[in-house]
């Protein structure tokens, strides 16, 4: 049996996306085999298509971060889901398949009567808020932050996550999308006319406990600046080194070493930490089964509402890219690529 992928052959643009037909792989021992069901669209594939961040997947590979599907074949000896289970799994790449062949370790159970597409667009999004409010910055009740791309899928996440934790939100925003901000519970900083750090330096304490900053670049000394004895700078992105679709790899060279590196040098009780959602696999092994379940049954439960922009197939993956790269879409684009 044959079975479709979109693949990376080369980097380049979201032309170089291909949908490809192999023959469907058995899974090995400790594999399971998964029919997605529903596979997000993130920042991150376009990253790694692009070539901004190094050490990517072997090309030609399939992106896609996360995957939600159904347990189809089990590998020799694996204690896994049942055939027919419905999981969810964060993996480097793969999910722009129609199957995905995954360590069965990865597989999170999908809640009893949560959509697929809806799981999809939470998964990375609501899993790295997490890990990065409570693991990473360890914000407490009270505690004050502050999130750069407030109104993106992760920056969503950061408000309606922290509004559970009683965590107050200053959220960058373009104007347009303050709104989107303050019905989520945070308050919007304009930044096409407002300086971030002015805004902070005029709160009580003049700094907060933690900055999550996906933007990357000089931003990412700024961002620090803005941070109080204590608390700490998490960078997790660097929007700022993709310019008109390339990479710009001085952009991203300056945000990690100025940002990032030489903070780490100076004694004022201030941290830095470039996050990803692997970070804490070796010191933390069992976060990720627990902080992706905590976030699935935040869902279950009603409690966050992941925005789901648009569904789209297979092979519309390339429009799927350029309608990120151009913030087409508000809300997580979600790939559907499961044939019945
Ligand atoms: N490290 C990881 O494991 C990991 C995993 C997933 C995602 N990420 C990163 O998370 C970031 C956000 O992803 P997402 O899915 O939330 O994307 P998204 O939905 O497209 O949101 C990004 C938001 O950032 C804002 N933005 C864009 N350029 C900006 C700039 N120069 N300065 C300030 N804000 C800017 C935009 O909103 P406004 O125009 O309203 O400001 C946009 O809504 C990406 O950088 C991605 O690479 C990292």
């Amino acid at each position: 049996m044959r079975y479709r992928h979109v693949s990376v052959p080369r980097l380049g643009g979201a032309e170089v996306l291909r949908l490809s037909s192999d023959e469907l792989p058995a899974p090995a021992v400790g594999q399971v085999r998964v029919r997605v069901l529903a596979a997000g669209v993130s920042y991150g594939d376009i990253l790694l298509r692009a070539g901004v961040i190094p050490g990517g997947p072997k090309r030609p590979f399939t992106p896609g971060y996360d995957l939600v599907g159904e347990v189809d074949q089990v590998g020799p000896g694996t204690r896994a889901p049942a055939v027919g289970q419905r999981v969810v799994a964060l993996v480097r790449s793969g999910g722009y398949a129609e199957y995905a062949i995954v360590p069965a370790n990865r597989l999170v159970p999908l809640p009893e009567g949560v959509d697929p597409v809806e799981a999809s667009a939470l998964a990375l999004n609501y899993f790295i808020a997490q890990q990065m409010l409570h693991r990473v910055a360890r914000v407490r009740r009270g505690g004050t932050v502050l999130v750069h791309g407030a109104s993106g899928g992760v920056g969503t996440a950061f408000l309606e996550l922290a509004a559970l934790a009683e965590v107050t939100v200053h959220g960058t925003v373009s104007g347009a999308r303050a709104d989107q901000v303050r019905r989520l519970g945070g308050n919007p900083i304009d930044r096409d006319t407002e300086d971030f750090l002015r805004v902070v330096r005029g709160l009580p304490g003049g700094a907060v406990d933690a900055v999550f900053d996906p933007v990357g670049g000089r931003h990412f000394l700024r961002s620090y600046q803005a941070v109080r004895r204590g608390g700490v700078m998490v960078g997790y992105g660097q929007n700022a080194a993709l310019r008109g679709g390339k990479p710009d790899l001085l952009v991203g060279a300056q945000g990690f070493l100025g940002g990032i590196v030489l903070p780490k040098l100076l004694p004022d009780g201030r941290r830095t930490m470039f996050y990803n959602a692997w970070s804490l696999e070796k010191s933390q092994p069992a976060a990720y089964q627990q902080d992706l379940a905590t976030v699935l049954e935040l869902l279950q439960k009603g409690l966050v509402s992941p925005r789901v922009g648009r569904t789209m197939p297979l092979d519309e993956a390339a429009d799927a890219h350029r309608a990120m790269e151009s913030a087409a879409v508000g809300g997580k684009i979600v790939l559907v690529p499961a044939r019945a």
